[in-house]
């Protein structure tokens, strides 16, 4: 089935690759890529109950994300039994990797790295593999590759997955309802020692350039300040606001800040600097800027807690797996429909779908003007502008 679509410059684009027909599938691949997050597996279990129960297609499990088809133990076969119970199993069965992106792949040649493109070695492996159909689970960088491979013709699927919930097109991506919670009760915890010790409690939470995660979960558990990506902070207002709540006799302050928060006036701080070879780098290190710098500005003793990944494993909420298996089986109903090259994602509280392309065109990062900072505000929460 040949068909036009718009190229990322916009400019119109054909790609002219048959298609098959759905009639005609045998043989479906699920990958998990990026990192991992809760749900991975209730969508696994999703994708291979409703394709090996309602269509009886063969389903393939593929090892580590894009890696597994470029070494030779790149699969196994995914039963209905193999997914028994899976819904509520953090991590994903099939691992994963959010290294060695194949668009930009480090190769050893000559004693040294090089990076190359090595999609073309995937697609040789999927016919290899006689795979009619890719199903990709991933963030905006696994939906990149997946786009770039549907441009060489292989009949592929996306799955919205992240605890950051920045991939564009959908409202939500499972896991972010998971971190959420995780990062609700830590500031929970946090609150009960902050009001015991009278000090301030910095919690550093993931998101990498969204600040989703800190934003809901700071209004969700009561944080005096929230500091996100999307609105560069001026410390002075930070501490003005937490030696007012002193002063009139709140003697504590819980702030929550996301990792790739920032100063108006400063930068980004990572834990390892993104690399010249295309890496994102590694964010981390605000918290403790944050808390040092409100500790000397306002004397008062303060603390910083890291989340880290404990917000990114463990069990689903009862959210994230219901999403995840409707993403699961919405998948199988759309290579049965012949969609191929798009994602499905979550519109209101329907499952929908739409182009790979378009959903990793821009990524979705909190509104500063939008509602839920606006509910954030009248709250008196501080935001630092
Ligand atoms: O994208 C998910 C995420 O958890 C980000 O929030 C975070 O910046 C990054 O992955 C951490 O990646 P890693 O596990 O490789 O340190």
């Amino acid at each position: 089935m040949p068909h036009a679509k718009k190229a990322m410059n916009g400019k119109p684009k054909k790609i002219s690759h048959a298609m098959p027909d759905p009639s005609r599938i045998k043989r479906l691949a699920i990958l998990t890529g990026g990192g991992d997050c809760p749900g991975l597996n209730a969508v696994i279990r999703g994708v291979v109950r409703a394709a090996v129960l309602r269509h009886g297609w063969e389903v393939l499990g593929i090892h580590d994300g894009y890696d597994g088809f470029l070494r030779a133990d790149t699969c196994r076969k995914l039963t209905s039994k193999d997914v028994r119970g899976l819904q509520a199993r953090g991590g994903t069965i099939l691992g994963t990797s959010n290294r060695g992106n194949p668009l930009n792949y480090p190769i050893r040649e000559g004693g040294k790295i090089v990076h190359r493109d090595v999609t073309n070695d995937i697609v040789k492996r999927i016919k290899e593999l006689e795979i009619d159909v890719l199903i990709a689970v991933g963030g905006d960088g696994t939906m990149k590759i997946t786009q770039a491979l549907f441009e060489k013709g292989v009949p592929v699927i996306g799955i919205p997955k992240t605890i950051d919930n920045d991939l564009g097109v959908t409202d939500v991506t499972f896991g972010f309802n998971s971190a959420v919670n995780s990062a609700t009760d830590a500031l929970d915890k946090l609150h009960t020692t902050a009001e015991s010790h009278h000090r301030i409690l910095v919690l550093e939470v993931m998101g990498r350039d969204c600040g989703w995660i800190a934003l809901e979960a700071g209004i969700a558990g009561g944080a005096d300040v929230i500091l996100i990506p999307e609105i560069p902070f001026d410390l002075g207002r930070i501490c003005e606001h937490i030696s007012q709540r002193k002063n009139s006799g709140s003697r504590f302050s819980i702030v929550i800040v996301a990792e790739g928060a920032m100063p108006a006036d400063g930068k980004k701080i990572y834990e390892i600097e993104p690399g010249m070879d295309g890496r994102p780098g590694r964010l981390g290190g605000i918290g403790r800027w944050v808390a040092e710098n409100i500790g000397l500005c306002t004397t008062l003793e303060t603390r910083v807690a890291v989340l880290g990944h404990l917000q990114r494993g463990g069990t689903p909420t009862t959210y994230d797996r219901i999403l995840a298996t409707r993403f699961g089986v919405e998948a199988v109903n759309l290579i049965a429909d012949g969609g191929f090259g798009k994602m499905v994602c979550l519109r209101g509280r329907r499952i929908a779908s739409a182009t790979i392309e378009s959903a990793v065109k821009k990524l979705k990062r909190v509104d500063p003007k939008g509602q839920m900072v606006g509910t954030a505000e009248s709250l008196g929460i501080e935001l630092g502008r």
